[in-house]
């Protein structure tokens, strides 16, 4: 089967691997593509801003299915394009993406569909004064969005009034971030553990993947700014089976059947983070996408086709598909360039890399290039060192085995991914 996947980062490449370990023969193109991508698929020079640029690719090369990863092409619409000229294809259409590109239409959905969120407010921008007015009402901790997309940097959580005054100046007074503040939501603080849920749907069954949880923040125990994430792990030993049942029951079907209900059916990979809170699992937010690096631990979980089970899912052929899960436990731990997720520089030598990758331990690039005389950083997160084994344990232990052979001047990462998960297993020693 001739594949193209859309994407450059750590979870393309985790995809494209998933696809080359398949037992169903492929020929793999990735545009952009990253050094990772390169040593399994070719790597194609397209803007994947311009659909007509795509779709001509994808009907020059009699590709058979596209699978798109990142967030924006898919609130672009470039799903639907490709739907409209015949090709199968992972990612659900701009109206369904919404439930990412907007927090505004994703929370009013909740709304209407009794779906357990935190309570909210959108303000546009010319309501600062009503904004201010409302955090001050509600006081702190407070959770301050832009409704649009924001590359990870548009959910700010705001511990002190101060904070979210600042916050709301920000993004509507000064319009930092742009369009994609131009309207913005306020909700309430939520106390809980976070996790994500990834449901693979073809619009009419839907299958679970394994859950996982992700490590946002740069700095050990869980301190310093946000990033795109700095590791993970699955499955997530907070969400239990009774705890999975209640969100599909509360939130996956409700969602499935009011996107359906309003005219936007949902075919693609809908990834919900949830906050486990004391009244059970609430939603902090919906993405239209797999997670990165949620991928790099998840996709390794399955031992099953995994190019059937996409292919399933873009044509509408789910339910004969057959998904086997890996019996332990996987994860992984971003390096990131010194400076990440602020300032960095790139092209630094990287050392370590030529060890071969196995179906237990495999690096997932997202930030390096190839040159003449090896691998260089070219990004902010550079590298994803990803193991499984049979407890969650053994995958950390391999996978910081691996990743200790790995060097590059400034290499950062967290020492701590997994460690809430340890210590709910009592595996942490
Ligand atoms: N790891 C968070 C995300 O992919 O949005």
């Amino acid at each position: 089967m001739r594949i193209l996947i859309i994407g450059s980062g750590g979870r393309e490449h985790a995809i494209a691997w998933a696809f080359h370990r398949s037992s169903t023969p492929t020929t793999l193109f990735i545009a952009p593509g990253n050094g990772g991508t390169h040593q399994v698929g070719t790597n194609v020079e397209l803007d994947i801003s311009r659909a007509e640029e795509v779709v001509r690719f994808v009907e020059d090369t009699g590709i058979e299915l596209v699978v798109i990863g990142p967030e924006q092409p898919l609130v672009d619409g470039l799903a639907d394009t490709l739907r409209r000229v015949g090709t199968p294809v992972v990612g659900p259409s701009a109206a369904a993406a919404r439930l990412e590109g907007s927090k505004a239409f994703s929370k009013d959905f909740m709304q209407r569909h009794g779906i357990p969120t935190a309570a909210y407010r959108s303000f546009e921008r010319d309501q600062l004064d009503d904004a201010l007015a409302f955090v001050r009402t509600e006081g702190a901790p407070i959770v301050v969005k832009a409704s649009g997309l924001a590359a990870g940097k548009g959910a700010i959580v705001c511990e002190t009034l101060k904070d979210a005054e600042a916050a709301l100046m920000d993004l509507l007074g000064e319009g930092l971030l742009g369009d994609a503040a131009s309207t913005v939501v306020v909700e309430s603080f939520m106390h809980g553990e976070e996790a994500s849920l990834f449901v693979l749907t073809d619009g009419q069954d839907f299958v679970l993947l394994p859950t996982a949880q992700d490590h946002k923040r740069i700095g050990e125990g869980d301190t310093g700014p946000n990033t795109g994430g700095m590791g993970a792990y699955a499955p997530a030993p907070v969400m239990t089976e009774d705890l999975i049942r209640e969100a599909v029951t509360r939130i996956v079907q409700p969602t499935l059947t009011g996107m359906q209900s309003e005219g936007y059916p949902y075919q693609g990979i809908l990834y919900v983070g949830l906050m486990i809170t004391p009244d059970g699992p609430k939603v902090v937010e919906y993405n239209c996408r797999l997670g990165d690096p949620e991928t790099q631990v998840v996709l390794p979980m399955l031992d099953c086709d995994v190019v059937q089970l996409f292919h399933g899912l873009a044509t509408g052929t789910l339910n004969s598909v057959n998904v086997a899960v890996h019996q332990g436990a996987s994860a992984c731990v971003v390096m990131a360039s010194a400076g990440y997720p602020g300032a960095y520089e790139k092209g630094k030598d990287i050392h370590g890399l030529d060890a071969d990758n196995t179906d237990d331990c495999i690096v997932f690039h997202a930030g390096t290039r190839k040159t003449d005389v090896g691998w260089v950083t070219s990004g902010g997160r550079v590298l994803a060192v990803s193991a499984r084994g049979q407890n969650l344990k053994e995958a950390l232990d391999k996978a910081y085995g691996r990743l200790s052979r790995i060097t590059f001047e400034g290499a950062t990462f967290r020492r701590d991914i997994g460690h809430k998960g340890l210590e709910r297993t009592d595996q942490l020693l």
